[in-house]
């Protein structure tokens, strides 16, 4: 009997040569322009020749920035908001599915996060929470400003498919725009946008419906959501699994199940020190509790570290998919090696230097060789 984890999955209308999957990680190999490198091209192939069924890009940015990154000392990430970068991801997607994986674009608006230095104005949220790290206080966005950015994401989402991508993933997670209006810590808006869960949900499920009428049936959507903020007064439990459905329902063909915020619990995102079995697959309750409320394919993140705890995963149906960061800088070649017959759990420790780099150094493995 073949590994659940080795067997082909559809995702949508995508077919899948099997249910593992790169998840979106910050390459910083992006130019400061944001557009894709051949270091970039190259780590993909890697990737994609060592057996990992579909990558996801690092999040692109769907709106232009005023500066530059390389100002404020930071790598750029990568960009989609104009034609201008169709053609080299185009060149990028060939070379992918020539070696036989599949390739998602990751889409994101950062919202209250971005750094008004490169906006060139205050960041725009559902309201105006100052983020305490910053001491920034986001402009609360107009009507006007919402369907603008739902345009924005429906234009991005036309040019990935336009350059060939087999799938977008909309950014929902980890404290960008879309969990700035699901969150009612985030969110207190007294229109349709905010107060219930449904109405907190409405930004996604409209951006998820302008994209689907614009890239049609049989493109595969997905959405990464955080289903925990960790934040008080946050988005959490039930609600957050009846908000992820109710959006999935708008058209969306599979849900990345994460938690977290950049901006205010961090180290949830990526737990540190994650060494045991136990420890592992530390959002598995909310994917479970997703597989109950859609028909959407669930995609699971965070902590996956051994095949006995994918295995499980997958065979007791909790999740269709899994998908891994951090385990896939250390080994790229780790789908391989497991296919293989070489079923030692992932080498990477956790040890989160990769993530307390990324902004500032093309990503790498820190274990062996640590910044000086
Ligand atoms: C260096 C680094 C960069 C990341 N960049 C992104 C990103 O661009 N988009 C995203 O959705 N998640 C990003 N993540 C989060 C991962 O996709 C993933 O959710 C998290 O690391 C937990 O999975 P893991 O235990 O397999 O690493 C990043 C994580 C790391 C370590």
């Amino acid at each position: 009997m073949p590994e659940p984890l080795f067997q082909p999955a559809a995702l949508g209308g995508l077919e899948l040569p099997n249910r593992l999957v790169r998840a979106a990680t910050f390459e910083g190999m992006a130019t400061d322009q944001g557009f894709p490198t051949a270091r970039l091209r190259e780590l993909y192939c890697r990737l994609a020749g060592s057996g990992v069924g579909l990558i996801i890009t690092s999040g692109a940015t769907i709106g232009a920035w005023a500066k530059r990154p390389s100002t404020l000392g930071v790598l750029s990430p990568l960009a989609i908001h104009h034609d201008r970068f169709i053609e080299p991801w185009a060149e990028i997607v060939d070379a992918v599915h020539a070696q036989g994986a599949k390739l998602a674009l990751q889409i994101g608006h950062n919202g209250r996060m971005e750094p008004p230095e490169l906006r060139g104005s205050a960041p725009m949220a559902p309201s105006a929470v100052p983020l305490e790290a910053t001491g920034v206080t986001p402009r609360e966005m107009t009507q006007d400003d919402i369907a603008e950015v739902v345009e924005l994401f429906g234009r991005a989402c036309g040019r990935a498919q336009a350059a060939g991508f087999d799938a977008v993933e909309f950014h929902g997670a980890h404290g960008n725009l879309i969990t700035n209006f699901m969150s009612p810590f985030t969110n207190r808006r007294s229109d349709g946008y905010g107060g219930s869960a449904a109405n907190r949900a409405r930004f996604a499920v409209e951006v998820v419906r302008r994209c689907r009428e614009l890239v049609g049936p049989g493109f595969t959507l997905l959405m990464k959501l955080s289903f925990d903020d960790f934040t008080e007064h946050g988005l959490r439990g039930q609600e957050a699994v009846d908000m992820a459905a109710l959006i999935a329902a708008a058209g969306l063909d599979g849900i990345e199940v994460s938690g977290g915020t950049l901006s205010e619990s961090g180290e949830r995102i990526a737990v540190r020190g994650v060494r045991a079995p136990s420890q592992e697959a530390y959002f598995r309750e909310y994917a479970r509790a997703l597989k109950q409320r859609t028909d959407a394919s669930v995609i699971l993140v965070g902590g996956l570290r051994s095949l006995g705890v994918i295995q499980e995963v997958l065979a007791q149906g909790e999740a269709d998919l899994v998908a891994m960061s951090r385990p896939f800088i250390r080994e790229p070649e780790l789908a391989r090696r497991w296919e293989s017959g070489d079923t030692r759990e992932a080498s990477c420790r956790s040890c989160n230097q990769c993530f307390e780099n990324w902004m500032f150094r093309p990503l790498r493995c820190y274990l062996d060789h640590p910044q000086p």
